[in-house]
């Protein structure tokens, strides 16, 4: 059966790394605050000269590196986004021509925290119809761009990052390695607990991120747990199989309540939140990238990829590495 097997896997942080108590320093709260609601102990900030694309670029050679691929065997590049480096060209085409690659489909697709699900599923479907052979996945983000640092509630919660994976289309046995399910879900109606209050066809305005905290939590760990049993049993596995999960790392609250409903041990949690912080689409291929190179995550394991974001916007894939 034809499957979508991850080949290797890159990550690529800015430069500055802002510490709790440095943030303390411009914005009216503490790194007891931060650090009890939401385990973050420190974020990386991009600078003037790092931007989506950069570290996009950067998490992608890193992850053809892994891979032992080149550009040359690439026929395909979606990178997961909410914040691009312009309203279009996608950053995507950006990336391709920075690897030196030509000709091959590439796009961003937006989906928030989310966005490195949807890519991942669009691109197992492109795969697996053969539409394209390997390609790269990327979530690569710099919120500290979009985010109001006058408002504690929102941006002492974010960092800036990217994450890629080189994903192969391979004809496996059915116990081989690979993409086994994935999940994807939207509800707009709840578009104004998360979102950022402008964009090209309203104010004309980038804008700031706005957030009602509690509400995004609740939703959280009900969307999450659901969508972790669909895919589960859509692969015909129970919470036992799973050797680690690799979950959106917005907080740790919501990683530790969303494994206690599903009676997961916090051990099989992969967790960088306080590390990366919420780094958006970045996240589940940032955390998926370190658990693989510090030796957690090897080869046979059976691994969730989990992550929710504004929209709302929810999903889950289940693969054999
Ligand atoms: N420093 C110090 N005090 C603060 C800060 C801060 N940075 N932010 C808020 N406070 C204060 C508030 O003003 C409030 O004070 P008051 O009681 O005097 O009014 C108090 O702390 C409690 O505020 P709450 O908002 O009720 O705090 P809560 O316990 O809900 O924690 C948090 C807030 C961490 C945002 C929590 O709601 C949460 O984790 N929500 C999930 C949101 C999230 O992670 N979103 C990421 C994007 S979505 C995703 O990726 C899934």
């Amino acid at each position: 059966m034809i499957r979508s097997v991850i080949l290797g896997s890159g990550s690529a942080l800015p430069k500055r790394c802002v510490s709790n108590a440095e943030l303390a320093e411009q914005v009216d709260t503490s790194d007891e605050w931060i650090r009890e609601r939401t385990g973050i102990t420190q974020r990386y900030i991009a600078g003037e000269d790092e931007t989506t694309g950069t570290l996009a670029t950067a998490a992608a050679q890193a992850a053809l590196d892994d891979a032992g691929v080149s550009i040359g065997d690439i026929d395909l590049i979606v990178l997961a986004t909410a914040t691009p480096d312009r309203t279009f060209p996608a950053t995507a085409t950006q990336v391709q021509a920075a690897l030196g690659g030509k000709g091959f489909a590439a796009f961003d697709v937006a989906a928030v925290c989310s966005g490195f699900l949807y890519a991942m599923g669009t691109v197992d479907s492109m795969l697996r119809s053969g539409m394209a052979k390997c390609a790269i996945v990327i979530g690569s983000e710099t919120f500290s761009r979009i985010l109001d640092w006058e408002d504690r509630t929102t941006c002492v919660l974010f960092g800036d990052g990217a994450g890629a994976m080189v994903v192969e289309a391979q004809d496996v046995a059915e116990d081989g390695p690979g993409l086994l399910a994935t999940r994807l879900h939207a509800e707009g109606e709840h578009c104004d607990l998360l979102y950022v209050d402008g964009g090209p066809s309203t104010t004309g305005e980038v804008g700031k991120l706005r957030m009602k905290g509690r509400e995004v939590f609740r939703h959280a760990v009900t969307n999450l747990s659901s969508v972790l049993v669909e895919v589960l049993e859509d692969a015909g596995h129970v919470p036992g199989d799973i050797d680690w999960v690799v979950p959106h790392q917005a907080n740790q609250r919501i990683l530790d309540a969303t494994a206690k409903k599903l009676g997961l041990p916090l051990e099989k949690l992969v967790v960088t939140v306080g590390q990366h912080a919420n780094t958006s689409a970045a996240s589940v291929p940032l955390a998926y990238d370190v658990a693989r190179r510090d030796g957690r995550i090897k080869q046979g394991d059976l691994v969730m990829l989990e992550a929710m974001g504004g929209g709302f916007t929810w999903g889950a894939s289940l693969l054999r590495v």
